[in-house]
């Protein structure tokens, strides 16, 4: 883009910035995580029919809910009456994640992560009240969230869902479900995860009123984020991380001056600052993944800045920029 930032995808970094597809993500999953469900079978959730296509459209609601209640006893709730009728009006819409339609695989793992009951009922009102159309295809995978592809009537967005439970959390869950003391657990868990899609979504907003590039939060509902989409229809635009940039002394000035306003106007620390939470879109850096960011007055706000500053020194000196770790810190808090 004329007058921005010009950079060269790294070596490597291309497939991770185009559109992905379940495979890249279960291919990916499989290295991170298998070894966090050490108890799972996973046999049964491999993709074993080679039906054609149409067939596959074919296949009536109820055929699928068999399918996935096969899969693991966690989908029964589907076969309820209602949410058979619920999921099957969101079903045609969910096609990069059920695996029909263009998307002919899919792996059972990220679905199970990803999607479960109170997800898709998350997901089922915010496509009744028009905030989301369809959920298209995986952009990331996350340790907290994955991050999709989706559409809504204006246009694309991305859509953040967060895991209500994660690996360690399930592993831990055995030994504390079902002990009367500690009843509730699980509600509690994914309350605490609301509260964190509310902060990202708030800390988004703050960020963005006071001058700094990130995706406009548009709406949350439960675990579920719904934000601008950065990038065009071939695949998100890419973190700092996978690219090289022409000029890094002018990437770090205007990374300086966002956590400048962050701090200053904003009052903010992002706490998470990193390459991997930059994305370089039409031609400028733009500011993501703000659920951790904390108010100036947390006790801890000023290490976070700290650290965060740090980072972008660190970074620009790895890319041969002079930049001085002190002098950094005095620009950003100065007033
Ligand atoms: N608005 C967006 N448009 C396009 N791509 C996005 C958007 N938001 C996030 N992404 C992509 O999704 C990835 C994960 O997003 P984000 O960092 O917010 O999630 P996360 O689960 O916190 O990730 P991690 O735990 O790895 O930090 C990003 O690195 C980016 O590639
Ligand atoms: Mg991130």
């Amino acid at each position: 883009m004329k007058g921005g930032i010009t950079i060269a995808r790294r070596k490597g970094a291309k497939r991770r910035a185009e559109k992905r597809d379940w495979a890249d993500l279960a291919e990916e999953q499989a290295k991170i995580n298998l070894d966090s469900f050490p108890d799972q079978d996973w046999s049964e959730f491999e993709a074993d029919d080679d039906r054609s296509e149409i067939e596959k459209h074919e296949k009536s609601i109820d055929k699928q809910l068999e399918k996935l209640d096969q899969a693991g006893s966690k989908f029964h709730w589907m076969k309820e009456k209602k949410y058979a009728q619920m999921f099957g009006q969101i079903e045609h819409k969910l096609t990069g994640a059920l695996g029909v339609g263009k998307y002919d695989w899919v792996d059972r793992r990220v679905f199970d992560q990803v999607f479960d009951q109170s997800t898709l009922m998350a997901i089922y009102k915010l496509m009744q009240q028009d905030h989301i159309d369809t959920i298209e295809w995986p952009i990331a995978r996350g340790k907290e969230a994955h991050v999709f592809y989706a559409t809504s009537q204006s246009g694309p967005i991305a859509v953040k869902i967060f895991h209500t439970s994660n690996a360690v959390f399930k592993g831990l869950m055995q030994y504390i479900e079902g002990d009367p003391r500690f009843g509730g657990l699980r509600r509690r868990h994914r309350e605490l995860v609301n509260v964190w899609v509310q902060k990202e979504h708030r800390n988004l907003t703050r960020m963005r009123k006071h001058g700094v590039r990130t995706p406009e939060s548009l709406v949350t509902y439960k675990n579920v984020l719904v934000m601008e989409y950065l990038g065009d229809e071939n695949g998100p635009s890419p973190r700092l991380r996978d690219v090289d940039v022409e000029d890094p002394e002018e990437v770090f000035k205007s990374l300086l001056e966002q956590l400048r306003i962050i701090w200053q106007d904003a009052g903010l620390a992002h706490a998470d600052f990193s390459e991997y939470n930059i994305m370089l879109h039409q031609g400028k850096t733009w500011i993501i993944d703000a659920g951790q960011a904390v108010v100036e007055n947390h006790p801890k706000s000023k290490e976070f800045l700290v650290r965060d500053i740090t980072r972008l020194v660190q970074w620009a000196n790895r890319n041969g920029v002079d930049a001085d770790l002190a002098e950094s810190t005095l620009y950003v808090i100065e007033e």
